[in-house]
């Protein structure tokens, strides 16, 4: 294989096949194509595109470039959920454990916050003694025992695509549909789950502006999964607004477990539940939609699924007492109330707003090196629909010192739109692929 030949094929428009794609990728991780030769390709797939044969060869590629881990001893079908990413998305927290209520195993390995919107691994991070870093062979003990485990990931899963995203960052190349599947897909196919479910976030917050853009790509990780003998499905979900009252890390945890105790806000509940209906579903095809449904409300509201979320806890030695007292969990220093600016109904809170104010308190990164303040973040934030009194708080500020929340005052009361009518809102699920 010529890697310029290869490159030039795609740039005029050709179909490459499984052969020039393997060996480009084994070439580009050996180090034996340079980065100069991967940006020239990742572009030209960028304005070519690829068809579900190119993109699952890719995905395939990058998912051998690695280790890959195997369930076949695991006593349960297992499953995983991938997130796009959003403000207050906590989402997987309740998930896993809930989804092992139904006897699904939930092996799900999870990535940091990107820009600004917040990562799994950040928010567990907050959670004092529980460690995200453990080898494979635990995390395969615990996910057979406890039923799940939520780890980081790990150098030795799929380093093609940790590699080739880092170029991509730096060449304009990331909003390519077959590059994002490929990296996405080749992450999850790695890590073994044998049914995948995708929710898809679009809006001003998420990685996909528009809902075409969200189908297309909730498309091609449906169709790429399934050429890889996974079961999949995708839910299209809006992330114009945040999800919940909470943004940030130890604040999300807070709300899960609120969630996972049958209580905290209903978008949340919601959505937890229909994600988890779709794993339970795809790992137990025979079980009926509706009892698959009433089970897993009665596991949040029995408080099964909050005991195998302690489970998880502490076989991963964190330390759970901040499920009985929530203040075991790192605390604030500055509390700073946002006051509603005038009466009416809340229109709108501004998700890519909340998720800027967020890291400007320092619950995200500016840089990849940042470290994070667990700390920090917003809480008791009003959802479009509530009426609110003029003088009300909108949300807290969660800060370190004083100075940091002043500054940020007028953006937080900007991000929150209030008006006479109460609005129209939009369904949590906005479309699903199979
Ligand atoms: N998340 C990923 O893991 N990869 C992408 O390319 C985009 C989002």
């Amino acid at each position: 294989m010529v890697p310029q030949w290869v490159i030039e094929k795609k740039r005029d428009g050709g179909r490459l096949d499984d052969v020039e794609i393997r060996a480009f990728i084994e070439g580009f991780t050996a180090g034996s194509i340079p980065e100069y030769q991967m940006s020239a390709l990742a572009m030209a797939v960028f304005f070519r595109g690829m068809d579900t044969g190119e993109t699952a060869a890719l995905t395939e590629a990058m998912r051998c470039s690695g280790d890959t881990l195997d369930w076949a001893g695991c006593p349960f079908p297992t499953a995983d959920k991938h997130s796009t990413g959003g403000i207050g998305d906590n989402l997987s927290l309740m998930l896993a454990p809930l989804a092992a209520t139904q006897g699904v195993a939930v092996p799900m390995i999870s990535g940091r916050g990107l820009g600004i919107t917040g990562g799994t691994l950040d928010k567990l991070d907050s959670i004092p003694g529980y460690d995200t870093r453990l080898g494979t062979d635990r995390f395969r003990e615990i996910v057979t025992s406890v039923g799940c485990s939520i780890i980081g990931q790990t150098a030795r899963l799929a380093p093609a695509d940790k590699k080739l995203y880092a170029l991509r960052d730096v060449t304009g190349t990331v909003p390519s549909i077959p590059l994002i599947t490929a990296s996405i897909m080749s992450k999850k196919l790695a890590e073994g789950a044998a049914s995948l479910v995708f929710d898809v976030k679009f809006g001003h917050a998420a990685f996909m502006k528009t809902k075409a853009e969200a189908e297309r790509l909730a498309e091609s990780l449906v169709r790429t999964g399934k050429t890889a003998g996974r079961r999949c499905v995708a839910l299209l979900t809006g992330m114009d607004r945040p999800l919940g009252r909470a943004a940030g890390n130890a604040v999300e945890v807070a709300e899960a477990v609120e969630t996972l105790r049958g209580e905290g806000p209903a978008d949340k509940r919601r959505l937890t539940l229909a994600l988890t209906e779709e794993m339970v579903a795809l790992s137990y095809p025979g079980r009926p939609r509706h009892e698959i449904a009433s089970a897993l409300a009665k596991a949040l509201d029995d408080g099964s699924a909050l005991r195998k979320f302690r489970e998880m806890v502490e076989a991963h030695g964190g330390n759970a007492r901040f499920l009985d007292d929530p203040t075991h969990l790192p605390q604030a220093g500055t509390v700073l109330e946002i006051p509603a600016p005038a009466g009416g109904f809340v229109q709108d809170v501004d998700a890519d707003a909340i998720g800027r104010i967020v890291l400007q308190l320092g619950g995200g990164r500016k840089a990849v090196t940042d470290a994070i303040d667990y700390a920090v973040g917003i809480d008791r934030l009003v959802q479009q629909g509530e009426s609110v009194e003029k003088g009300q708080p909108l949300m807290r500020l969660l800060a370190n010192d004083a100075a940091t929340a002043e500054a940020l005052v007028r953006q937080a009361a900007a991000a929150v739109t209030i008006g006479a009518e109460k609005p129209e809102t939009v369904p949590l699920v906005a479309g699903r692929f199979e």
